[in-house]
């Protein structure tokens, strides 16, 4: 059941209909699922296809994930799904458009996943006037949450997430959840159509530390929302105090959310490897 004190949506970060329905059984409720290429490449049905040498072909790889989002559709018919554009730090917005288009008729309630890069927010640009809601992923900055809020100016809420990616900062040194209290933060000057989804959580307290800091949706895969489900769900209260082992500050910066997107600095080398990784993990299962 979920928790009274609980502001914040909960999605599963996964590819494997059998653990949405485990964690719905868990939890008694989830408000919706990530998707990206890893995780479908990392789905029990394609690892055995893989592991016995038969690849997808690209329209059976689609037809896969398609089917895997119809299942996780199914099981929260009411919460809503991202599925993830292919895109190699080349593709261009035209490209990623049209398969954002064709994703987003797969389901009810998808939520498409664009990569947040100049041909990315360019896709997602035209996208949200053609009233698809969109998750831009793999972003790393404020700077970057700025253009997504620019990009997607008049969009109603609920239709635009934006991604941080925290364990990934992390991974460098970085405190990954200053970047979510950072953007939080920025968007208070907003008028509230972008929601944050803390996103590439790997432990609990990323979880207790977004729901803290008030982050509209967390994304966690299987072991963590199961970890938090067997500790009773907690909700952390005004006591709780992230402990950032170290990691270095990412400060506070003082930004305009008035301009063009274009006019933001989105570069990042961790969205381009993000788009690599994600794009060679989908490579992998192909003919
Ligand atoms: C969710 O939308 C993201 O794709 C996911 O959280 C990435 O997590 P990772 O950094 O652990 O791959």
């Amino acid at each position: 059941m979920r928790p009274e004190t609980l502001k914040t949506r909960i999605f599963l970060d996964g590819g494997n209909p059998d653990e949405t329905e485990q964690i719905l059984g868990l939890l008694g409720f989830l408000d919706g699922q990530t998707t990206n290429p890893t995780l479908i490449s990392k789905n029990p049905e394609a690892r055995k296809r893989f592991d016995s040498g038969e690849k997808f072909s690209k329209e059976e790889i689609l037809d896969f994930y398609r089917n895997v989002v119809t299942k996780i559709s199914t099981l929260i018919p009411k919460g809503s799904i991202s599925i993830e554009v292919y895109a190699v730090p080349t593709t261009t917005a035209p490209e990623m458009l049209k398969q954002g288009r064709e994703m987003f008729s797969w389901i009810p309630n998808a939520h498409v996943k664009f990569p947040t890069a100049t041909e990315g927010l360019k896709a997602a640009t035209v996208a949200v006037k053609e009233g698809l809601r969109v998750n831009m992923t793999l972003c790393f900055t404020q700077e970057q949450a700025a253009a997504v809020y620019a990009a997607t100016r008049g969009a109603k809420k609920g239709d635009i997430f934006v991604s941080p990616f925290i364990g990934r900062l992390d991974d460098k040194g970085e405190n990954g959840m200053d970047v979510i209290a950072r953007i939080i933060e920025m968007y208070r000057k907003g008028d509230g159509h972008v929601e944050v989804l803390t996103a590439s959580v790997r432990k609990i307290d990323h979880l207790l530390c977004a729901l803290k800091a008030g982050s509209d949706i967390v994304t966690a895969p299987f072991e963590v929302l199961k970890a938090w489900g067997e500790k009773g769900l907690p909700v952390p209260g005004p006591d709780y105090v992230y402990d950032s082992k170290g990691l270095k500050e990412v400060p506070y910066r003082e930004i305009d959310l008035s301009k063009d997107w274009q006019q933001y600095d989105i570069s990042h080398d961790l969205t381009v490897a993000g788009m690599e990784r994600f794009s060679k993990d989908w490579d992998s299962l192909i003919k």
